[in-house]
């Protein structure tokens, strides 16, 4: 029996760590060191890897089949009391992993105890932080092949719609709404690639590393690795404590991923403006003025946009954290947490309200084929018709457009709205053939590289992608 000095209680107040300490810390050392008002929600991780850790101690003969089965009882109750939103969460048992046990010692009493025979909280955490970000991780590629699939269903309809293409956000080129909207469809492919990889590294299984430096039981490291589904057991133990670069990665994933939408949900803001109006956002995802009766403002899409703050200050934020800790695990991770379920919050929010947006796109054709003949968009077809049908040098044929471009420019007037003759003033040898490539239509049609926009393009890409989601 511990011996309690007088009016204390034994283990410093009730701490399960707390059998050298003879008094309880101060308020404030409890306000710093508490986490469970966070790491709750890894609750349901934190069963699986008991249960799994429970399951292999028995198998190993390190705990009695009897004590293993009151543990996974108790352990199935507390899982149902997650879900059903009665699990008591207490300051005063600091994190997930101790009020989990706390309330394992309520149910099944003593017994609960040998549960954290060969592991510790070090091992603990990693494995259950890991399997967190690997079941949002999955969710995320869900998310985006949902938003890829939008995209693509906005594509089919839009094979053959001009709009101009920018650079410098100047009119540079005609190309076509579905051309545009397959250009977003690989950028999110991409990003589902990024988590997947980073998925597959994650996938490794810190428990059984123990405090750092492994354990003297005799643990079966493969079976709880497989238990949990991940590929293998993290070969180094301490390692396997203190990384936390698959949580810097799978941020990095997210912040990536935040740009593209970012980009995005800057061209819907552009594109919904007045001076714009490509395309019409309805009701569902637009918001009004409290001043302003005629105001119609895209909210959603500012939203999403300034999401990507949050989430890149989140990727850099544990990457501070992490900066200059020595090995092996050092309170600094708790912080670790936060980062990545805001982080995560935000894109998941932000990938719905993209996807629920770009089903929502009315395109406007007619302003946007207008805009896409602005500007002299066609200049680079009519040099490269130069070069094509005379023989010219493509610098000359780019010198001479330009005399063109000034032409027109000096008239008030588009590139196939000149006559004849005053091309000819130009270049004597232009003949009637250069009106084939002067529209907006003709532009894009004539664009058939690999990868272009034409419309056939346009067509046979959305069909792979077609198959492919
Ligand atoms: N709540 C802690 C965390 O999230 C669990 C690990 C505690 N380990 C320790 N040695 N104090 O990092």
């Amino acid at each position: 029996m511990v011996k309690t000095p007088k009016g204390q209680s034994p283990r410093g107040g009730q701490k399960m760590w707390g059998g050298r300490f003879l008094s309880k810390p101060s308020d404030i050392m409890q306000a710093i060191n508490v986490s469970i008002s966070f790491d709750k929600r890894m609750a349901a991780q934190d069963v699986s890897g008991s249960k799994a850790h429970s399951d292999m101690l028995a198998a190993q003969g390190i705990i009695t089949d009897t004590d293993n089965a009151a543990i996974q009882v108790g352990l199935d109750d507390i899982l149902a009391e997650i879900k059903d939103g009665t699990f008591p969460y207490r300051d005063e048992f600091e994190d997930i992993h101790l009020n989990i046990e706390a309330r394992l010692t309520e149910l099944i009493g003593e017994t609960a105890g040998r549960l954290h025979t060969g592991r510790s909280r070090n091992d603990q955490v990693a494995t259950d932080f890991r399997l967190w970000v690997r079941d949002h991780v999955d969710e995320f590629d869900g998310a985006l092949s949902g938003l890829q699939r939008a995209l693509l269903g906005q594509a089919a309809q839009t094979a053959d719609m001009l709009m101009p293409g920018f650079t410098h956000l100047q009119v540079a080129q005609p190309v076509t709404f579905g051309h545009h909207m397959l250009a977003y469809v690989e950028m999110f492919a991409r990003d589902r690639a990024r988590f997947s990889d980073c998925r597959g590294r994650l996938n490794e299984s810190p428990l059984g590393a123990a405090a750092l430096a492994g354990t003297p039981y005799r643990v079966n490291r493969h079976m709880t690795s497989d238990a949990l589904g991940f590929s293998r057991p993290m070969a180094n133990s301490l390692d396997a404590v203190s990384a936390r670069d698959f949580a810097m990665e799978a941020l990095s994933c997210a912040s990536i991923c935040a740009t593209h939408l970012s980009r995005l949900a800057e061209e819907i803001v552009l594109w919904t403006s007045v001076q714009f109006g490509f395309v019409a956002l309805s009701d569902k995802f637009t918001t009004g003025s409290s001043i302003m009766p005629q105001k119609r403002n895209p909210d959603a899409a500012e939203l999403v946009r300034a999401k990507t703050g949050r989430i890149t200050g989140a990727m850099v934020a544990l990457t501070m954290v992490m900066k200059g800790l020595p090995l092996a695990y050092s309170k600094d991770m708790q912080e670790d947490k936060a980062p990545v379920f805001e982080a995560f919050d935000a894109l998941a929010l932000a990938l719905a309200a993209m996807a629920g947006m770009v089903a929502d796109m009315q395109p406007n054709a007619d302003n946007m084929a207008k805009a896409a003949g602005d500007a002299y968009s066609t200049a680079t077809d009519l040099a490269d018709w130069l070069v094509r049908e005379l023989g010219l040098p493509f610098r000359q044929a780019h010198h001479a457009t330009g005399a063109i471009v000034a032409l027109a420019e000096s008239k008030g007037k588009a590139l196939h709205e000149l006559s004849l003759e005053d091309m000819q003033k130009t270049l004597p040898q232009i003949h009637g053939g250069i009106y084939d490539v002067l529209s907006p239509q003709k532009s894009v049609a004539s664009r058939t590289s690999y990868g272009g926009t034409a419309p056939d393009n346009v067509r046979e890409q959305v069909k792979l992608w077609q198959k492919r989601l």
